[in-house]
C-alpha cells in the first residue's frame, strides 16, 4: 500500500468468475475494472493538480495537507481512500474457500471473539447495523487487540494508530446485484473465501511494528 506516483491500478488477483455464483462475473469486473480502476486515474490528476506527487498513497490519507482548502482535501481524501480501501477489499479474498484455518490471527480471533465463526456473526450484526455506503473492518492495534471498525463512505481507518487486516465493502455496487438486501448472504460468502494466508501475515505485521498507540502508552 506504499505505491507512489503514477498510481496504477493493482490487477484481480483472481478470475471475473472465481467468485461465482454468489459474486457474479458482471459485478466484479464494474468493480474492479471501472469503479475501482477510474478512481486510480482520477487520483493520478489530483495529485498532480496539488502538486503532491512526491506522496505516496498512505501520505495522501494521513499527512497534513493544510494547503488544500478543506473541499478539495475532502475530494483528495475521498478518492484515495477509496483507491486504498478496494485495493486492499480485492487482496483479501482469493478463489479458493473453506473453513478458517489455525494461525496466529484465528488464535486471536478466537481469543478475542470466541471463535472465527462468532467474529463472522458479528461482523453481519455490524453490516446490518449500516444504512449507507460504508466500509466494515477488523483492524490489528497490536498489544491493544483487535477491533470491528465502521468507516462511513469512503473513509479509511486511521491508518497511523490501527493496521487493517480485513475489509469489506458495504456499497451496494458490491453486493446488491447478486445478493440484493441481503447483506448476511453477501458477508458469509465473502468470509468463505478471505485469504487467510494473507491475513495472518498482515496481522503479524501489526505485532512487530508498534502502533501509535504503543508508542503513547494509554494511562
Ligand atoms: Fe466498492
Amino acid at each position: 500500500m506504499d505505491q507512489t506516483f503514477p498510481f496504477q491500478s493493482h490487477p484481480l488477483p483472481y478470475s471475473y468468475a472465481a467468485l461465482m455464483p454468489q459474486c457474479g462475473a458482471n459485478t466484479l469486473y464494474f468493480h474492479h475494472d471501472k469503479y475501482y480502476t477510474d478512481a486510480v486515474y482520477e487520483l493520478n490528476q489530483l495529485v498532480v493538480r496539488h502538486r503532491l506527487t512526491a506522496l505516496d498513497l498512505r501520505q495522501l490519507l494521513t499527512a497534513d495537507l493544510h494547503q488544500l482548502s478543506a473541499h478539495q482535501l475532502e475530494h483528495l481524501r475521498d478518492v484515495a481512500g477509496l483507491v486504498f480501501n478496494h485495493q486492499f477489499y480485492f487482496d483479501c479474498v482469493c478463489s479458493a474457500s473453506g473453513a478458517p484455518p489455525v494461525n496466529a490471527l484465528t488464535q486471536a480471533i478466537t481469543t478475542t471473539y470466541g471463535s472465527p465463526a462468532a467474529l463472522e456473526k458479528l461482523m453481519v450484526q455490524a453490516a446490518e447495523s449500516t444504512c449507507g455506503s460504508s466500509w466494515l473492518w477488523l483492524v490489528s492495534e497490536g498489544v491493544h487487540g483487535l477491533h470491528l471498525v465502521i468507516t462511513p463512505n469512503n473513509f479509511t481507518v486511521a491508518l497511523d494508530a490501527v493496521s487493517p487486516i480485513l475489509g469489506i465493502d458495504l456499497w451496494e455496487h458490491a453486493f446488491y446485484a447478486d445478493n440484493h438486501f441481503d447483506k448476511a448472504a453477501y458477508l458469509h460468502h465473502w468470509f468463505s473465501h478471505i485469504n487467510w494466508t494473507a491475513a495472518n501475515r498482515r496481522y503479524a505485521e501489526s505485532m512487530r511494528s508498534p502502533s501509535a498507540s504503543e508508542q503513547n502508552p494509554r494511562i
